[in-house]
């Protein structure tokens, strides 16, 4: 009988048989009153089916203990556990909040190199579950972050429109421009619309620029999406992008991707898996 070796176990038995002891004998004792008894002193007026009351004092213990529970119970409720003071999941919450302290302060201005080896940390929790391990969107179950966030694939939005996020202005209409046309504004966002500052065909810029107008009627005229109604296509292609997506969540074909603004992961953390998802499409 090992657990009787703990001092609390064995207390608590012991205690639990004393209160069994004590309950049969004052059980039986009043079995055996009931019988015997005889009541005495003044009826009271009311009976019913013939029981009546006698007009007896309350007795003071039970009377004491009675108003003893209604001020135990108004001092639990405003100064013990329900209102103030103590709680676990207080305490719980008090020290995640000291702890992402520490480490966003520990964090603040980490190297690439960090950067990189966190953000796949994050990612291959909290993302890879959907988007998969390479970030490839398993068989086009999530988007395909290796064909995401470059110029290919500003085309493949102006051509096949983009919905899903919930923005003011609502979806991006299908086939905008022809191919030709929105590989020239793609051209044209990412060498001076984004921060990329830097397209693969450096030829059609001028020629994008032309176009820019069709996309600046719900991008704003500088691209930063117009104060929230569209996305924000100056940090298209940067980590940034990637940390406006986690905003918003997105609803694809086959099932949604969460916000991520809910407190799982830290401003650092974010900016890190932002960083690498931006990464991964060259
Ligand atoms: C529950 C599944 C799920 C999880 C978890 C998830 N995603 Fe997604 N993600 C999706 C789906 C679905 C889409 C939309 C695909 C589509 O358009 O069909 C998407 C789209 C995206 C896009 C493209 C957005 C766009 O505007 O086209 C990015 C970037 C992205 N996810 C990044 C992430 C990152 C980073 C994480 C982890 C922090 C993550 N996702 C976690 C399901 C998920
Ligand atoms: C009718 C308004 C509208 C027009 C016009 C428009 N967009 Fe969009 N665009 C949107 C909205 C809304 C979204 C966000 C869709 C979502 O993910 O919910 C978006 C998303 C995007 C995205 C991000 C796609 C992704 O993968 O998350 C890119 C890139 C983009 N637009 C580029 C352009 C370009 C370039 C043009 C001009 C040819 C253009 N847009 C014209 C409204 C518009």
């Amino acid at each position: 009988m090992n657990w009787l070796n703990d001092n609390v176990n064995a207390l608590s038995l012991l205690g639990a048989a004393a209160i069994l002891i004590l309950s049969a004998f004052v059980i039986g004792k009043y079995l055996k009153q009931m019988k015997t008894d005889k009541g005495s002193g003044e009826l009271a007026k009311e009976n019913w089916d013939g029981i009546g009351e006698y007009k007896n004092a309350l007795p003071i213990g039970w009377a004491l203990s009675f108003v003893g529970t209604i001020v135990w119970a108004a001092w639990y409720f405003l100064a013990g556990y329900p209102l103030g003071s103590y709680s676990q999941l207080g305490e719980y919450n008090q020290e995640v909040k000291s702890f992402n302290t520490k480490f966003e302060s520990k964090f603040a201005n980490p190297d690439k190199a960090t950067l990189m080896s966190m953000g796949e940390g994050v990612f291959l929790v909290q993302c890879a579950p959907c988007h998969g391990v390479t970030g490839d969107g398993m068989k086009a179950k999530a988007a395909n972050l290796g064909k995401w966030g470059n110029e290919e694939a500003i085309v493949a939005s102006i051509v096949n429109g983009a919905k899903g996020s919930d923005y003011p202005l609502g979806e991006m209409p299908a086939g905008l421009l022809d191919v030709d046309s929105a590989k020239a504004v793609a051209a044209y966002v990412m060498q001076e619309v984004s921060v990329v500052k830097k397209s693969k065909n450096p030829a059609l810029v001028e020629s994008g620029k032309a176009l820019w107008a069709t996309c600046a009627a719900c991008h704003g005229e500088d691209g930063k999406g117009m104060a929230g109604s569209a996305p924000d296509l100056s940090v298209y292609g940067d980590a940034k992008f990637v940390v406006n997506v986690l905003g918003t969540g997105k609803k694809g074909f086959i099932g949604n991707m969460p916000k991520f603004n809910d407190g799982r992961l830290t401003n650092v953390q974010k900016a890190a898996v932002g960083a690498y998802v931006s990464s991964l499409a060259k």
